[in-house]
């Protein structure tokens, strides 16, 4: 049993099929945005390999910006008080903004965050997001891309931390409670 994997309870969803999902999602992107691609803002941390890993799947130029805000700390709950860490380096005023992120829980983030770059003047603010949990159908945040829903379960892996740790994990899964209680 390697190291970092016997901190979960179970494997939600491997590499291989976040991989897939992420192909199935691009060529809707590749459909939507065509001949007008869109500047893709990821929403550091989490958002890294979810980033990388989309964006080479896409068959069209894109460029990429980085946000980084915080909501939650090292605790398991949402704040709900968002900060900006790192602002864009991209004016987007007119532009076609695609926010990447992993997951959406309490759907706080980005419900700020569309706001926000909204008013900076894009001409339009879409999001895609790999994971979203129940929570999140409780605040009017319309996603456009959604890989998966998932249980409301404390999820690792795949860019998802608990404390920093496990966002080098390859698949997604479920944090074994002995790690955090
Ligand atoms: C996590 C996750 C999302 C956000 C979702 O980020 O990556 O960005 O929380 O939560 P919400 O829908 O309840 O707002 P976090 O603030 O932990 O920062 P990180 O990406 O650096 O881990
Ligand atoms: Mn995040
Ligand atoms: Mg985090």
């Amino acid at each position: 049993v390697d190291e970092i994997r016997s901190d979960l309870t179970e494997v939600l969803i491997t590499e291989d099929e976040i991989h897939a999902k992420l192909a199935e999602l691009a060529r809707r992107v590749e459909t939507d945005y065509a001949g007008n691609p869109p500047l893709l803002v990821g929403v550091l941390k989490g958002a890294v390999m979810v980033m990388a890993d989309f964006a080479r799947e896409l068959k069209m130029h894109v460029e990429m910006d980085w946000m980084a805000v915080s909501s939650y700390g090292a605790s398991t709950e949402s704040s709900g008080v968002v900060r900006i860490l790192k602002d864009l380096d991209t004016e987007i005023a007119g532009r076609d903004v695609l926010i990447v992120e992993d997951i959406i829980d309490s759907g706080l983030t980005l419900t700020w965050l569309r706001a926000n770059l909204e008013s900076r003047g894009a001409a339009s603010v879409k999001i895609l997001a790999l994971l979203r949990k129940p929570e999140a159908a409780k605040v009017e945040v319309d996603v456009e891309y959604v890989g998966f829903e998932i249980p409301p379960a404390f999820v690792v892996g795949y860019g998802l931390d608990y404390a920093e740790k496990y966002r080098n994990l390859r698949a997604i899964g479920v944090l074994a409670p002995h790690v955090y209680q």
